[in-house]
């Protein structure tokens, strides 16, 4: 829906609703008003984040894994069942919870506490196979298997397909936000419902001032069916509620969207889920796990301040790490109901206006975060810990192999083949004990991107790292490609490389591997038939960086090209930098000890919105202060977060710099101990998310 330049005007001069409504039939006011104006009305068929009809849902699939896997082996919900991943579990079903088994369970233990307890192992890719598959015996052969959620992601991609086919096309706004997880902006669509159930409410406003107060809703109470209603004070209720305004009957049609949706889940899929319905993704994501499984939460507005108030801080989205723990210290407490009595000065003069007014509102239930309706992956990747290390090139590239595989039949889904989509970036992670290093460099955009050209581009950036030496022992690696353009058709890939004069110019870097004097550009010319591939050179020389191509920092390309946006590519937002996928780690989820082979694995934990590996939740946590600093830098416009310069998230952080320094045809480094112009450590007393005007 696009709205004119006017009406948009007109939308954000908008007063804050009344405090409260003046009361039904009292003599002052025989007609009884809404505390809503006409102006709240356009605000929420138009999506406004700070309009307070707004409703947004947030759905989560019960048992994610378990599920997937039980539906598929027709094991019914009664059945204690749980998936493991080595000596692990990492999704354990709602029969199996009741014994006491969770996430941090090991099968072993689990099965003392419930010997009925059925426990599938995860899909792997076997080593030398070119295709994962249930393994019986990979919890005992951690060191050749690596853990495929092939059949996750392809359960999400149909959970998502399914949740978009069911809401009106013009009217949803959808935003995947994990594997499992979606939020929906419902605000358009309840809109529409309103209009529809409420002709009244359809007209111009009567004065034609749009800040007129719409009439009471002409209802006198409002089923919630077996919706959990969170109450204004002490608790909660199903019951109807009297004397509604139209934030509640707003609420009120969401949570019909939602159980309608939900239904047809179970329905099409067979997944139960949970979810959470509320003003803000903030509300409504602590909501859907309020009350688990195939449940749903309701928080209206009055019930916001209530429902928080029982949290602990670091329970809200983004008060999870770093900055949680520094309002928690501040003021010497973890509870919302307490933080609640801090007044919005201190909250400014501790942690900056903007931080400081940010957590003022968040506990008060107040977020203006969007719903981001982006809901296709940014990026591929591929990963494995080694316990113990591996020690040599040919171990590194046996890896590499199971990673291009893994990674090529993921491409193969996102419409590689037909060139619907196309990774522009690829890059290796590296761990060398403490030290994590990565390398990356662009993706030639003509000819096909098959298992061959992948693995020579994985492993000339191996090549890249072993030349700075310091490599093996290697405890992790992982390959990941980004930065996916849509709709690439060949010809205007390939177009890109032939300038005005016709000549050709060499590609990226296979054309290392190549035979001196041998252009891949012709070799992949799609207008004649392919030459043979000459052969790989075999040993270390395959790892030198092609000839005439060189690290760079932007600007000018590996092969002296420009690496400016070549003709037919899209311009790329900030949001490029935001990749995002499922959880697709390779470790175990749980702090479960590994097998008897083997030392203890540390639980991989992963960035739900980049793909950042860590080691440590603590590592994540920081990595997500630095997202979340980033998106208020986004909203705010005006501010920077100091913390995007001061301090290196993850060798691989999405970064708002990355465009410009890995633009196409650039190659680029990285390393956790070496940023360029960025001090290594914040300055002492300096908080990770403050906040300067920029110069
Ligand atoms: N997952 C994982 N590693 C984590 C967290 C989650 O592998 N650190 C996987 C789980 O296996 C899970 C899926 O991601 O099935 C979704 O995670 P989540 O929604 O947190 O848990 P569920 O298992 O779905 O359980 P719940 O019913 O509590 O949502
Ligand atoms: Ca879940
Ligand atoms: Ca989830």
């Amino acid at each position: 829906m696009s709205w004119s330049p006017e009406t948009q005007s007109f939308l954000k001069h908008s007063p804050p609703p009344a405090a409260s409504p003046p009361a039904r039939g009292s003599s002052q006011s025989p007609a009884p008003k809404s505390q809503f104006t006409h102006r709240h009305l356009l605000q929420l068929a138009a999506f406004y984040a700070s309009c307070p009809l707004r409703v947004v849902a947030h759905m989560d699939i019960d048992c994610f894994y378990a599920q997937a896997e039980m539906i598929k082996r027709g094991i019914t919900p009664e059945k204690p069942f749980a998936v493991q991943q080595w000596q692990g579990l990492i999704a354990v079903n709602y029969a199996a919870r009741a014994f006491g088994i969770s996430r941090h369970t090991t099968a072993t233990e689990a099965k003392k506490l419930c010997p009925a307890l059925q426990c599938q192992h995860v899909a792997t890719w076997k080593e030398g196979d070119d295709k994962w598959a249930y393994h019986d015996d990979a919890a005992a052969n951690m060191a050749t298997h690596k853990v495929s959620l092939d059949p996750y992601r392809k359960e999400s991609r149909s959970l998502v397909a399914l949740v978009k086919e069911n809401l009106p096309p013009h009217l949803q706004r959808v935003e995947k936000a994990s594997i499992d997880e979606v939020f929906l902006d419902l605000s358009a669509h309840v809109h529409a419902v309103l209009m529809q159930r409420f002709p009244e409410l359809s007209g111009p406003p009567p004065s034609d001032d749009p800040d007129e107060r719409l009439p009471m809703p002409s209802v006198l109470g409002l089923h919630w069916q077996d919706d959990l209603l969170v109450g204004i004070d002490d608790g909660e209720t199903t019951a109807e509620l009297e004397d509604p305004d139209w934030d509640d009957v707003a609420m009120n049609i969401g949570s019909e969207i939602m159980r309608g949706l939900r239904t047809e889940v179970r329905r099409r899929l067979g997944y139960t889920s949970s979810a959470g319905v509320a003003s803000n993704k903030m509300l409504s994501k602590l909501g859907s796990a309020h009350k688990k499984p195939n449940s749903q939460t309701i928080i209206r507005r009055r019930a916001a301040q209530n429902f928080l108030s029982g949290f602990k801080l670091t329970k809200i989205r983004n008060l999870g790490g770093k900055l949680g723990e520094q309002v928690c210290m501040a003021f010497m407490t973890d509870m919302v109901v307490e933080l609640l009595k801090v007044p919005i000065e201190q909250c400014r003069h501790r942690f900056g206006d903007d931080t400081g007014t940010w957590i003022y509102n968040v506990i008060r239930g107040v977020d203006h975060n969007e719903v981001n309706p982006r809901t296709q992956i940014n990026s591929i990747l591929s990963a494995k810990s080694f316990r113990p290390a591996i020690n040599t090139t040919d171990q590194a590239i046996k890896w590499l192999r199971i990673f291009v595989a893994d990674v090529h039949s993921r491409l193969v889904e996102e419409g590689i083949l037909e060139n619907r989509r196309r990774p522009r970036t690829i890059s290796l992670q590296h761990r060398h004990g403490s030290q994590a290093r990565s390398r990356q460099s662009a993706i030639p955009q003509g000819g096909p991107l098959d298992h061959e050209t992948l693995l020579d581009l994985a492993t000339n950036l191996l090549g890249q790292l072993s030349l700075e030496g310091g490599v093996w022992p290697c405890s992790n690696l992982s390959l990941t490609v980004s930065g996916f353009e849509e709709g690439v058709r060949n010809n205007t890939a390939i177009d890109s490389f032939f300038p005005k004069g016709g000549h050709v110019l060499p590609m990226a870097p296979p054309v290392a591997l190549l035979k001196p004097g041998t252009s891949r550009a012709a070799e992949e010319d799609s207008t004649g038939p392919a030459p043979k591939r000459p052969r790989r050179p075999d040993g270390i020389e395959r790892f030198f960086p092609p000839k005439g191509v060189q690290k760079t920092k932007g600007g000018q390309s590996m092969l002296g090209r420009p690496s400016g946006k070549q003709p037919g590519q899209q311009q790329r937002g900030l949001s490029d930098a935001y990749v995002r996928d499922e959880y697709m780690s390779d470790e175990p989820a749980s702090r479960a000890p590994a097998n008897h082979q083997q030392t203890p694995v540390a639980p991989g934990y992963t960035c739900d919105q980049c793909d950042a590996g860590f080691e440590t939740g603590t590592e994540l946590q920081c990595h997500q202060d630095w997202h979340f600093a980033k998106e208020l830098q986004d909203q705010e416009g005006r501010v920077r977060p100091r913390v995007a310069r001061n301090a290196a998230p993850t060798t691989h952080a999405p970064d708002n710099t990355s465009n410009s320094q890995h633009g196409a045809g650039a190659s680029s480094s990285s390393s956790s101990s070496r940023r360029p112009g960025r001090p290594k450590k914040t300055e002492p007393g300096q908080g990770r998310l403050n906040f300067e005007p920029f110069e």
